[in-house]
């Protein structure tokens, strides 16, 4: 009984497709979450570019991509690969349907990303806001301010502390938007409560419950990669992999999807004799191993 029942288990665990259990092999992952990943975007240490992975990494728990900086962690939850641009979504920005008080918000100098093109708004700030000023110029586009009266018709505003439909004075349409010389979105010393930042009014300028909400960075492509890397990279993720790096030197390396690398790309490993023998040994060894065991049961049995 316990022959056929172990059988039984070696039996369970060989038909999960052989796919799956090399997927585990696979150091550098093609999505996160719902985000298709490239090149310079990576899932982890050794992958997409070295300069993005100190600040973007994919979150093992929560298979969330991140951004972290100085000033904390955000959710990346979209990236344009077309425009070099991503989405963050800080989670204590203000939407119109949650409001709250928010830390500052900042970008390392050191990284690749700098400010997009969407539209601050500062909630719950000092009125009237027209003479709020950086290093003596006002900060507050009036020619904007529609977008406060929008805003503030938002029930959430109370989260703030402010009264349900209060003066829209305090609030101002900040855009375009720059940071500090330390990188901030620098509301304590603008005396500001919160932020919320539209990357779109989605065709609906009155109505904030239609807005998309976020900010959008752009990230410098290339601009200081290895020469030819881009050229690499697309013959690598073309061919099916993802590309990376490795030591010594960050040296470019394309991580093909059955747990090997290679320094071009995925399809013509069987042109090389090395790389062929770690297919060999990693993958298909696998297989042998669990059809040796089926058979050694079934012997065992009869
Ligand atoms: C492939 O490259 C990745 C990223 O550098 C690394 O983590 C992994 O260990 C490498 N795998 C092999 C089999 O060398």
């Amino acid at each position: 009984m316990a022959i056929l029942f172990s059988f039984f288990i070696f039996l369970l665990l060989s038909l999960s497709p052989p796919q799956r259990t090399l997927a585990g092999d696979q150091s550098c992952r093609p999505t996160c979450g719902s985000l298709k990943l490239k090149y310079p975007f990576g899932s982890g240490y050794g992958c997409g570019s070295p300069r993005f992975h100190p600040f973007v990494t994919c979150e093992p728990t929560s298979n969330q991509l991140t951004l972290t900086t100085h000033t904390g962690s955000y959710p990346v939850t979209s990236i344009s690969y077309a425009t070099s641009t991503l989405t963050i979504t800080p989670p204590y920005m203000s939407t119109c349907n949650s409001m709250q008080q928010s830390p500052n918000l900042g970008l390392d100098w050191t990284s690749p990303f700098q400010l997009g093109p969407s539209t601050f708004l500062l909630l719950s700030c000092p009125s009237p806001t027209c003479s709020l000023a950086i290093n003596g110029s006002p900060v507050c586009d009036s020619s904007s301010s529609h977008l406060c009266d929008s805003i503030y018709t938002c029930p959430s505003v109370t989260g703030l502390g402010l009264p349900m439909f209060p003066p829209s004075n305090t609030c101002c349409v900040y855009s375009p938007a720059n940071f500090n010389s330390k990188g901030e979105l620098d509301l304590r010393s603008l005396k500001c409560e919160g932020y919320t930042s539209i990357v779109s009014l989605q065709d609906y300028p009155t109505d904030p419950n239609q807005w998309q909400y976020g900010v959008l960075l752009k990230y410098a492509n290339g601009a200081f990669d290895i020469y030819d890397i881009d050229n690499k990279c697309n013959a690598c993720e073309e061919s099916g992999g993802v590309c990376g790096y490795a030591p010594p030197g960050n040296s470019f390396i394309c991580a093909c999807d059955i747990g090997y690398n290679t320094t071009t790309q995925c399809r013509n490993f069987f042109n090389n004799d090395q790389e062929q023998e770690i297919f060999w040994s990693s993958a298909s060894l696998q297989i042998w191993k669990k059809w040796f065991w089926i058979l050694a049961g079934l012997i065992l049995i009869i």
